[in-house]
């Protein structure tokens, strides 16, 4: 069965290929594409949601921007590992889709609540405030949500603090709403994307499928490569948040396990730190899942598809 979601994404080179990965997979149907603050501005995420909508020919999906800081915290972007423009190494084409004359919460919120009941499932990408603006403002998407599977986080890895992951840190009041909300949500954190590695066999597969956008995507990667050598010390960029789409295509694609999470507000080193109960210490039932483990081969095989059916 077609899922239907929404993206709520701050591209970004990952959240681009979450984008793709989307709307190329025949088994999600976009509901609406909306953007946060986060990897870079509201304003220049926002333009690269459109100028990649127009890469790949997107015409019939709602673009929306949302908040454009967090909730509690300054700002945060991440010109270390996505450049000045958000999405630095290519050449993107002047947007050609026109951004909602709606607020991205108010999209959100919409679609949840024009929809049955259990058939929208959220997909977070970027910092957390969008969504839990909607949950503050209509508490009642909580209960039609079908579920939230979200990047962000980690149990063990951290890339912008000793224990902390840059989505949750960001912005962690937000984090805390979302997932303290009681819907089914899964965490898709750095354990499992620091494994999704653009690799030099990926990196000759986007040669191969040779389209305008796999072509663009392979440029893309190489940039974020180079930085992420510069910034984070790794040999080739993981990609986190197609992760997500991935594993709602194909749930083989990531194991998960059932735990309590929570997020750290106040420690002097560890705010913004998921905390993660594996051992139900805290609670017995929750409806919140962590991911734990990624087969790469289908994921990437899943993103190749997906490129090739953009063409
Ligand atoms: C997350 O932070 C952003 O820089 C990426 O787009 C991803 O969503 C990884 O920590
Ligand atoms: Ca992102």
């Amino acid at each position: 069965m077609v899922k239907k979601i929404i993206l709520d994404c701050d591209p970004g080179h990952d959240d681009a290929l979450a984008l793709m990965l989307a709307y190329g997979n025949p088994e999600i149907e976009l509901m609406a594409v909306t953007t946060v603050a986060g990897n870079q501005t509201l304003k220049k995420v926002t333009n690269n949601a459109l100028s990649l909508a127009t890469l790949i020919g997107m015409k019939n999906v709602p673009i929306a921007a949302g908040c454009d800081r967090p909730l509690v915290n300054e700002i945060k972007v991440a010109a270390d590992v996505h450049g000045e423009s958000g999405i630095d190494g290519t050449e993107l084409p002047a947007p050609e889709v026109q951004l909602e004359d709606i607020n991205a919460v108010d999209l959100i919120i919409d679609t949840i609540m024009n929809n049955p009941a259990n058939t929208i499932t959220l997909v977070p990408t970027g910092a957390l405030t969008n969504i839990a603006t909607a949950v503050r403002r209509e508490p009642r998407i909580v209960e039609r949500v079908k579920e939230v599977v979200l990047m962000g986080g980690a149990y063990k890895d951290s890339n912008a603090s000793a224990v902390a992951e840059f989505n949750i840190i960001v912005d962690p009041e937000a984090a805390h709403i979302v997932f303290n909300a009681g819907w089914k949500l899964t965490m898709v954190g750095l354990d499992v994307t620091h494994k999704a590695l653009a690799t030099e066999d990926v990196i000759e597969e986007l040669e191969n499928i040779n389209t305008v956008t796999s072509i663009k995507v392979k440029e893309l990667m190489l940039a974020f490569r180079g930085m992420y050598k510069e910034n984070q010390n790794f040999d080739f960029p993981p990609v986190h948040d197609p992760v997500t789409i991935a594993y709602l295509i194909d749930p083989t694609v990531m194991d998960v396990v059932n735990a309590p999470i929570d997020i750290e507000l106040n420690g002097k080193l560890t705010r913004g730190m998921t905390v993660v109960d594996f051992s139900h210490v805290l609670k017995e039932e929750v409806p919140t899942n962590v991911g734990v483990s990624l087969d790469k081969q289908k994921f990437w095989n899943l993103i190749y598809d997906a490129l090739r059916v953009i063409g």
